[in-house]
């Protein structure tokens, strides 16, 4: 090939490279995790995810416009309830924290488009995803409060319900429940492929949601497994899910190729707290350049396939590519 070939000849300037490349980043494809917590006046820095708040929903108000305005279409909302109990009640209550938020949200920023974490760990007092029966959470029991909730955020004006919670059939009982509510233009957006993952710890500080006993790994996917995503993901499409999402993004970039070279459903990946907090962590030691190593993890998620990005990032990279 050589010397008739030479690949440099395409690298030689930023004009000739923008020209040829292959992936692009946009605001347009982020959807930014927003934590709304109760009482006034607060934003209360998240020690593990600098640049990150729990925040009341005054505070969410002006946060969500500058959201708007750098860009990006969209937020997930992750609540933090001032009570937890054993059925997670304050997840689908009517005067619940998400609930609120959103109707918030949608009168500070009409057309930011809102989308809900349906899950109940941040409101059960032992910090599982569903009931807990026998030391274990009951999938089927868990079922119809996975409902409940996501009727509650469709009733408060959520645009789009994303259930988090890995028990197998919610996206049909949601589906179901969705309809049947008068919600059968409301899209969801299932966590297909949720592994196990140490990457939520900080997350578990932002969203005060540490299981309180034992793990999540009898719901949430082995990492070491490949194949069983797309058995996840395909669950998922027949059940009813309009967008499908891996979870982790970064050590999962052959999850995220692989779903999307086997469906034709848009394809999202979270890009999630343990994923930033290494960047940041590291910028602030002075390690790396964090600006260069944003915009490389959020291409490289890009580039193995995603649509959309759920990104900590967002702000950050939106200042950037303007
Ligand atoms: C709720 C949920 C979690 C995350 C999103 N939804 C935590 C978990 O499953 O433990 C993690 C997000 C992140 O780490 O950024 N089930």
């Amino acid at each position: 090939m050589f010397p008739i070939h030479r690949y440099r000849r395409l690298r030689s300037n930023p004009v000739i490279r923008k020209m040829v490349r292959e992936t692009s980043v946009s605001p347009d494809d982020f959807i930014y995790p927003l934590f709304v917590t109760c009482g006034k006046g607060i934003r209360k820095e998240i020690s593990s995810m600098p640049g990150c708040y729990q925040e009341s929903l005054d505070q969410l108000a002006i946060n969500a416009k500058e959201v708007y305005s750098l860009g990006i279409p969209s937020v997930i909302l992750f609540g933090i309830p001032e009570n937890k109990d054993e059925l997670g009640t304050g997840a689908y209550a009517e005067d619940g924290i998400v609930q609120q938020a959103i109707k918030v949200i949608k009168d500070a920023v009409p057309e930011l488009y809102v989308i809900t974490d349906v899950c109940l760990c941040e409101y059960t007092s032992h910090g599982h995803c569903g009931v807990v029966a026998k030391g274990d959470v009951d999938n089927d029991k868990t079922l119809s409060l996975l409902s409940l909730e996501a009727v509650s955020h469709a009733k408060a004006g959520a645009d789009m319900v994303a259930p988090s919670d890995m028990m197998d059939g919610r996206v049909a009982a949601i589906r179901a429940a969705l309809d049947q509510e008068g919600f059968a233009g409301t899209p969801i957006m299932a966590y297909a492929a949720k592994y196990a993952s140490a990457f939520y710890g900080p997350f578990r500080e932002a969203a005060e949601s540490t299981p309180q006993f034992g793990d999540r790994r009898s719901y949430q996917m082995d990492p070491a497994n490949r194949r069983e995503a797309l058995k996840e993901a395909a669950m998922d499409i027949a059940e009813g899910a309009d967008i499908v999402m891996v979870k982790p993004a970064l050590a999962y970039l052959d999850i995220i190729s692989d779903v999307r070279n086997t469906f034709n459903l848009p394809v999202a990946a979270y890009n999630v707290s343990g994923e930033y907090s290494l960047v940041k962590a590291a910028a602030q030691l002075g390690w790396i350049d964090e600006e260069r190593a944003m915009m490389e993890i959020l291409t490289s998620i890009r580039r193995a396939g995603a649509d959309l990005i759920l990104t900590y990032f967002a702000k950050e990279a939106a200042k950037i590519l303007g």
